[in-house]
């Protein structure tokens, strides 16, 4: 086998596209030189290398200044070519058959003979998988015919990226090829399931926990929390405290506004103060999760932009997708 010719390292001259059929081959034919490609997903925008090239991953961790520790998500076409990856529990079988395509990766055994570089999955035994149900993730991945390694497309600590803009921002001169098919309609990373022993919410994300546990028939396990939460806690990587991070300081919680400050407001109820904000978005004006979901992440990078002192956060409720909004919106408030 040869190996794929080197790409050359940054700075590189970063593409955008539309996402058509040449758009497709082309991203395929550069994943399969170890380049990367930054593509679109239902929950949030992927920045994609060859999950079976150990050097393209070397890159895309470059690319996004990750700490190595950090595994990533490999992406598959169906469950058929899951079942090449990790072993799946009779639970885990139950789970990808409700919900993939769609946004839940489980994290499994990895296969004995699982094709996925030892770099991409950080020295676990355990691999993350992912059925993602975008049309343009599924028509690059028919085209590819391999697994593809996506961490969400944003430098490391930087809020994700939901639209093509967004990846040019944080990756320009870093990724090759950036693939434009719109904004992303979920606008929340996928929940993530270990389905190691009892399956277990490590993260919460676009499918809301209470789908996940109607179909087990009990309720998720929880995550081991790490007495401090901190940058390398090997127990729980990729749930840095601080990892959601717009440059700008958040409170959350707020009832009354200062002047000033920018408002991240939800739902129609005016809050008090709200005249003074230097500049307001509301996730939600008709009390909508899922609507605020989708806006999350653009939200946060619009009031970020704006300079204020301080981003004031109306509550959000806790159910539903509610639950991942609170996280990641505790994460961009953690001290850092
Ligand atoms: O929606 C998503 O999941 C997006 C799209 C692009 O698919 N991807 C994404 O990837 O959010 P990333 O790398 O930003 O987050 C993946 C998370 C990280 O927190 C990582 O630590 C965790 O998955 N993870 C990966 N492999 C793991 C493993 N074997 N055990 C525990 N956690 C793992
Ligand atoms: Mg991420």
């Amino acid at each position: 086998m040869t190996a794929p010719p080197a790409p050359k390292t940054a700075p590189m001259t970063t593409r955008v596209t539309r996402a058509d059929g040449t758009a497709i081959r082309e991203a395929a034919q550069r994943l399969a030189e170890g380049h990367l490609v930054a593509f679109p997903t239902e929950t949030v925008y992927g920045l994609g290398a060859d999950a079976t090239n150990g050097e393209a991953i070397a890159r895309l961790y470059a690319a996004k200044g990750r700490p190595k520790f950090n595994p990533l998500i490999a992406h598959v076409a169906d469950l058929a070519a899951a079942r090449a990856l990790a072993r799946f529990s009779a639970a885990a079988d139950l789970l990808a058959k409700a919900f993939w395509p769609g946004p839940l990766t489980l994290v499994l055994p990895k296969a004995e003979d699982c094709p996925v570089a030892e770099l991409a999955t950080a020295g676990l035994d355990s691999i993350a998988v992912r059925v993602p149900r975008h049309d343009v993730a599924q028509k690059i991945l028919a085209a590819f015919k391999k697994p593809i390694v996506a961490p969400s497309a944003n430098r490391s600590g930087h809020v994700s990226p939901t639209t093509a803009a967004h990846v040019l921002t944080d990756l320009r001169g870093r990724v090759d090829l950036i693939v434009d098919g719109g904004a992303t309609s979920v606008g929340l990373e996928s929940t993530i399931v270990a389905c190691l022993g009892a399956p277990t919410l490590l993260r919460p994300g676009g499918l809301p926990r209470g789908d996940i546990e109607r179909v087990l028939g009990h309720p998720l396990a929880e995550r081991p929390q790490p007495s401090a939460p901190s940058d390398d806690a090997p127990l729980a990587p990729g749930m840095l405290a601080s990892h959601y991070a717009p440059r700008t300081r958040l409170r959350l919680d707020a009832e009354r506004i200062e002047a000033g400050e920018a408002l991240l407001a939800f739902g129609p109820r005016p809050v008090a103060g709200a005249e003074k904000a230097a500049m307001a978005l509301n996730l939600s004006a008709r009390g909508d999760l899922i609507e605020a979901a989708a806006n999350l992440f653009s939200q946060l990078r619009a009031l970020d932009a704006a300079g204020a002192a301080c981003i004031a956060v109306m509550p959000i409720p806790h159910e539903s997708l509610g639950e991942a909004i609170n996280d990641r919106l505790r994460r961009a408030a953690a001290p850092r």
